[in-house]
């Protein structure tokens, strides 16, 4: 397995996944029908990234959570093991194909009953939520020019405390290279980034995880 971090060798990789919390044979099975579907399987977070999501979920005693950007499910599976006592997690996508294997994974780790699926932009499933702050965890990983919008719709349903994760914010070391796109991925997460450190409704922090990944919590 090849780290998804432009910072990690292949063998510190390995010493990292050895060091940290195993994948079962449900996210094997995940990982591998993912690589199936050929190159779009890069956009699937990375194990040691999976283990932190649980392991922070379990930590925050986290019992309303919500993921932007399901794909295949492994980050929503990754969530919904580390969920308390009666937790639900709320999942956006647009894809029926690819959150169908999601669903089908989730019925073997016996954690669908906690998940619901919402299928269409985001943004929309986002404005409809009830606007009182008790999210306990949300985690941003759909298309980059959507970030700052959802960031802005989960910030104030977050209760104080509450984290906010978002994936790839290093965008691979191409945060730093020059002048870049003006257009595109790059330049969407460099605005986002921008606009998140500089809000002063959260504290925030960007981890060197995989692709990067900013932990923002609600003051
Ligand atoms: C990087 S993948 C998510 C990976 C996933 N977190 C995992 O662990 O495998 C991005 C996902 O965002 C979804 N997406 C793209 N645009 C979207 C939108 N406007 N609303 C909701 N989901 C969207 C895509 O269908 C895709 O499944």
């Amino acid at each position: 397995m090849s780290p998804k971090s432009f910072l990690l060798s292949d063998a510190i990789h390995r010493y990292i996944l050895d060091h940290s919390m195993p994948i079962d044979e449900v996210q094997r099975s995940l990982i591998e029908r993912t690589r199936a579907l050929g190159d779009v399987s890069g956009m699937q977070i990375a194990p040691e990234q999976g283990a932190f999501l649980t392991i922070l979920t379990a930590s925050l005693g986290a019992r309303r959570a919500v993921e932007v950007g399901t794909f295949t499910g492994y980050s929503a599976l990754c969530i919904a093991r580390g969920l308390g006592d009666g937790g639900r997690l709320l999942c956006c996508d647009v894809s029926e194909e690819w959150t169908s294997i999601a669903q089908a994974h989730w019925e073997q780790a016996g954690v669908a009953e906690r998940i619901d699926l919402r299928l269409g932009p985001a943004t929309e499933t986002l404005r409809a939520l009830d606007d009182s702050a008790t999210i306990d965890l949300a985690f941003i990983d759909a298309d980059k020019r959507g970030y700052q919008d959802y960031a802005e719709q989960l910030i104030p349903r977050l209760r104080p405390g509450g984290v906010l994760l978002v994936d790839n914010v290093l965008w691979h070391g191409a945060v730093i290279e020059g002048d870049g796109e003006s257009d595109g991925d790059l330049a969407h997460i460099r605005a986002f980034n921008d606009w998140l450190a500089a809000n002063d409704a959260v504290d925030s922090v960007m981890l060197p995880i995989a692709d990067g990944l900013t932990l923002a919590r609600r003051r």
